[in-house]
């Protein structure tokens, strides 16, 4: 992990408070790996408001333009801050943050699900298992159709995919994770990964329950250090032995085994 400056290349609006800023980086991009975040300074130099710094997924990493992106959703001051940058000025970021997610040999087929912005570590996860050659189906759950401008670069990966939203104004009406419920029997011999709200999560902790079918959660808890020293983003993980041990979220995470993680 590095302390690091970015020339900004681009940060463009993709929906309603939905924007892509991309950063010239050749660090982030020689050494992030999917599952993998970026902490980011929120405010002006010599400005301490917001004072924590937000933490991002990496979303997409070009290496031959040495281009990293964030894919975000603007929230409060910190997210409102970066939807002003201009394309030509610096963003400061710490990073990459997190454990990678090691993707095995033996494993030959991926279910990824997604819940609203939750689908942005996924992305450069379908991304990494293309590279790897690897057969992948995306599940993507949205309230509304706010995200159906991103879609262009889920259409381009070539991979299969199903959209699903709330109020049906785009693809199927209804949650992915109904999707995942029908169709878990057809997916029993693939690996699945997941982020997005932790009602989503917990829903598919259910229908995943006594299946033992592969499934690692993204958590995206508050965070505030961001490497595992204040424990601000602390959650319960069962040990094995009946009980649970304290794990960081920013440093033994984002990636948990979904079935190990208690949610209260
Ligand atoms: C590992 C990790 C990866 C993340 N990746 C992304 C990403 O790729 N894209 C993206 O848009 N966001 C992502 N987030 C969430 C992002 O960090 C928050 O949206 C951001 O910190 C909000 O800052 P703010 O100052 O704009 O809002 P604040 O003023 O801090 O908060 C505004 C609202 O957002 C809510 N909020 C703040 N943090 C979170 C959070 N972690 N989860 C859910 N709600 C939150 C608050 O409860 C509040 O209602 C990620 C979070 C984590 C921990
Ligand atoms: S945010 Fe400080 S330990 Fe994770």
């Amino acid at each position: 992990m590095k302390l690091l400056s970015g020339e900004i290349i681009s940060n463009e609006k993709c929906g309603k408070g939905l924007y892509k800023i991309e950063v010239f980086s050749p660090y982030i991009c020689r050494n992030a790996n999917a599952g993998q975040f970026v902490n980011v300074k929120c405010s002006p130099d010599g400005i301490l408001d917001p004072l924590l710094r937000r933490p991002f997924s990496i979303y997409n990493v070009e290496k031959e333009y040495n281009v990293f992106s964030i894919l975000y959703l603007e929230k409060g001051k910190g997210t409102k801050f970066l939807s002003d940058l201009k394309k030509g000025s610096n963003l400061n970021f710490a990073g990459p943050l997190g454990s990678s997610i090691s993707i095995g040999d033996r494993s030959k087929n991926f279910l990824l699900v997604g819940g609203g912005i939750g689908i942005a570590p996924l992305y450069f996860l379908a991304r990494t298992l293309i590279q790897k050659g690897k057969n992948i189906f995306f599940a993507a759950g949205f309230k509304d159709n706010n995200f159906i401008e991103w879609s262009g670069e889920l259409t381009r990966l070539g991979i299969n995919y199903r959209i699903f939203t709330e109020d049906g104004s785009w693809g199927d009406e209804g949650l992915a994770t109904d999707f995942v419920k029908e169709n878990i029997k057809k997916y029993k011999n693939y690996k699945i990964y997941c982020c997005g709200p932790r009602d989503m999560l917990i829903s598919m902790q259910d229908i995943l329950a006594g299946k033992k079918i592969s499934v690692t959660a993204l958590l995206e808890e508050r965070m505030a250090c961001g490497v595992g020293v204040c424990r601000g983003c602390a959650v319960k993980i069962k040990d094995g032995n009946g009980s649970f041990v304290y794990k960081t979220v920013c440093k033994d995470g984002p990636a948990f085994d979904l079935m190990e993680v208690i949610f209260d």
